[in-house]
């Protein structure tokens, strides 16, 4: 893990929050390539979610909502809190249901702190909700809540979306946004912080297809994350137990990775059955049972709460796990034809989805005016069309392996060749295989390159040319 803290930091990934004040415990910054990288996952998700299923629309609801949803949906009791227990001494943290998943820290159940040995306190409940106040006056009139899950704006706009849009059961609802949880303990990373970003989908059915579709949706999930890239042996499905399964739910299944600290949470697959809808119905006074359209005339139409299941993942997970997942260190470097040694050479195998680079435009040296000028022209080409970086410092082995490292899929480097052919070498990060392209091709090489329309073979041949 500290390696990637340490990558992600260097090149640009993830940088902590106020850092000139110190810190901000466990807030973090997504910087220049962190935000590329985080914005390639929200869009492979949407794409996935509403461009590939006809019945599926988008939502963006408003963070701050009345605290009366949070009333109805449980959140402001038992359900929506964990149980703290504090060291006397040292005054650390823990949460209680930490100690069943992770048999290291079992000596708390027996009242000692695994850090210093001194006398826990007993447990108590601490609730993870976020409080704010709306207005000016700080009394209890102004209090409400940031966020803890999207999907209580979904809850909040399904009847708008279901007139509005003419749906019919079943149909989903998806949303990508931020989420708050005054988290006891924050820990690894990205991986659990008060400030984190959700992507989650609500499916509306009836009650009798909720298992399948609770099956058909765990599948869909876990698939979306192997064609990213994800290896198989470091993805898991986990089936939920009902004392560990939250307040609302019927049934969870975890999609899990085996990050560098342990098997940790990606995912949850929820059947939510009908609790969000008949609570807040009950709690507003507002029927949201649903009317099925399909009885003929004269034939009682059908009313029910359809049963919900969710799909809710965190983006900021999905991001920790698809580096962990790309990180490769290659000792002594991977390059022969120099006889520099290097000692460690890493490389960052990322999706060419989400790779925040997806060209690096390089003249061969910075001190001929003609390369440069060249070689700016060619990123002007592609600049519009991807996200490209223009690099001249150094030397070319050393800016191909700066590439690498942040997971930068193509280099073009500009040469004296180039100026003689106006053509570019296009070189391949996994393979570092290079080619050579006309410069007037260059632009549909690689948009046919990134879509998998085209491949080469190593002597630079078109091996692949796809239907479209
Ligand atoms: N609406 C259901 C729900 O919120 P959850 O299991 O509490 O379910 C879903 O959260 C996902 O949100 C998790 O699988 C995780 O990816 C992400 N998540 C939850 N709490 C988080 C935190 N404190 N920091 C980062 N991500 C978090």
């Amino acid at each position: 893990m500290q390696k990637i803290i340490s990558l992600c930091k260097r090149r640009g990934f993830v940088f902590p929050s106020s850092e000139i004040y110190g810190g901000f415990g466990s807030c973090y910054d997504f910087g220049p390539l962190g935000v590329e990288m985080k914005n390639n996952i929200k869009k492979a998700w949407w794409e996935e979610m509403i461009r590939n299923h006809e019945n599926i629309v988008g939502l963006d609801a408003a963070i701050l909502m009345s605290p009366k949803v949070w009333q109805a949906s449980g959140h402001l009791t038992a359900g929506f809190a964990d149980e703290l227990v504090e060291c006397k001494s040292c005054h650390k943290r823990f949460k209680l249901d930490e100690i069943t998943q992770h048999p290291e820290l079992s000596n708390l159940t027996s009242g000692v702190c695994p850090e210093c040995g001194g006398e826990l306190t007993e447990p108590r409940k601490f609730n993870l909700m976020m409080r704010t106040h709306i207005g000016p006056v700080e009394d209890e009139a102004a209090l409400t809540y940031l966020r803890a899950e999207t999907c209580q704006g979904i809850f909040m706009n399904y009847e708008n979306a279901l007139n509005s849009m003419r749906l019919k059961i079943p149909f989903g609802m998806a949303q990508i946004g931020k989420s708050f949880r005054n988290e006891i303990t924050t820990k690894n990373f990205v991986f659990r912080t008060r400030e984190f970003e959700q992507m989650e989908m609500e499916w509306f059915c009836r009650p009798k297809e909720a298992e399948k579709y609770f099956d058909c949706w765990k599948k869909e999930r876990l698939n979306w994350y192997l064609n990213l890239g994800i290896k198989k042996d470091n993805l898991r499905l986990r089936e939920v137990p009902e004392e560990e399964r939250p307040h609302y739910a019927e049934e969870t299944v975890d999609i899990e990775y085996k990050f560098p600290f342990g098997w940790g949470e990606l995912e949850a697959i929820n059947n939510r059955g009908d609790f969000d809808l008949s609570n807040h119905s009950k709690n507003s006074g507002k029927d949201l049972r649903y009317v099925d359209p399909s009885a003929g005339s004269g034939q009682v139409k059908e009313r029910y709460f359809p049963y919900i299941i969710e799909t809710s993942g965190g983006i900021d997970r999905s991001f920790l796990a698809i580096l962990c997942d790309a990180y490769q260190e290659i000792k002594g470097g991977r390059t022969k034809t120099t006889k520099a040694v290097k000692e460690i050479e890493v490389l960052l195998k990322l999706n060419k989805k989400i790779a925040p680079i997806k060209v690096a435009i390089l003249p061969l040296v910075r001190n001929k005016p003609d390369l440069v000028k060249k070689a700016k022209e060619v990123y002007q080409l592609l600049k519009p069309y991807f996200t490209c970086q223009y690099d001249e410092l150094g030397s070319i082995g050393r800016r191909y392996r700066r590439g690498d490292e942040v997971g930068v899929l193509y280099g073009v480097t500009v040469d004296f060749e180039t100026l003689k052919n106006n053509d570019v070498t296009l070189r391949w990060r996994d393979s570092m295989e290079q080619i050579r392209v006309d410069i007037k091709n260059l632009l549909e090489v690689i948009k046919k390159l990134l879509k998998d329309e085209i491949e080469f073979n190593k002597a630079g041949k078109l091996i692949k040319v796809s239907s479209k």
